[in-house]
């Protein structure tokens, strides 16, 4: 992976609002147009209602006009690795490839590379959309 798309994914982390956790999370999108989508954890109040970072980053890639994950990395300060969420997989599949590449991240690096079959093996497919 490359440095940019690790130190994106670690300064969107910085930018969490993550007051009720206090577990920040950064994720950074290398998409299909070359360029990087970041994103944080943002949470409320209201438990339910806050959101992962992948899913900031995955909104910003979309509304930047880009719908192909190239490579994904996640960071999180707090636990040697941060794999996504159930529903972030999912999420992730939605834009992803047999050749996407998900990085797990630590303060000090990338710590485990993962594909997105690995990720999310044995996935929801209807085999009629799409
Ligand atoms: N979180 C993420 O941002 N991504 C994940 O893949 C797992 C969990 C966030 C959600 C919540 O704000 C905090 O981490 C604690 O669960």
């Amino acid at each position: 992976m490359s440095a940019d798309l690790y130190e994106a994914a670690k300064k969107a982390m910085a930018l969490c609002h993550a007051p009720y956790s206090k577990f920040p999370v950064g994720a950074a999108i290398r998409a299909e147009d070359g360029k990087i989508y970041a994103g944080a954890n943002i949470e409320n109040l209201a438990f339910p209602e806050g959101w992962c970072a992948e899913t900031t980053a995955i909104s910003h890639m979309v509304m930047g006009g880009a719908k192909q994950i190239v490579e994904i990395a996640v960071i999180a300060e707090k636990l040697a690795l941060c794999p996504p969420c159930g529903g972030c997989r999912q999420r992730i599949k939605e834009f992803a490839s047999v050749n996407t590449r998900i990085y797990l991240c630590d303060e000090a690096g990338v710590k485990k590379t993962m594909t997105m079959n690995e990720l999310l093996p044995h996935s929801f497919e209807t085999g009629v959309i799409g």
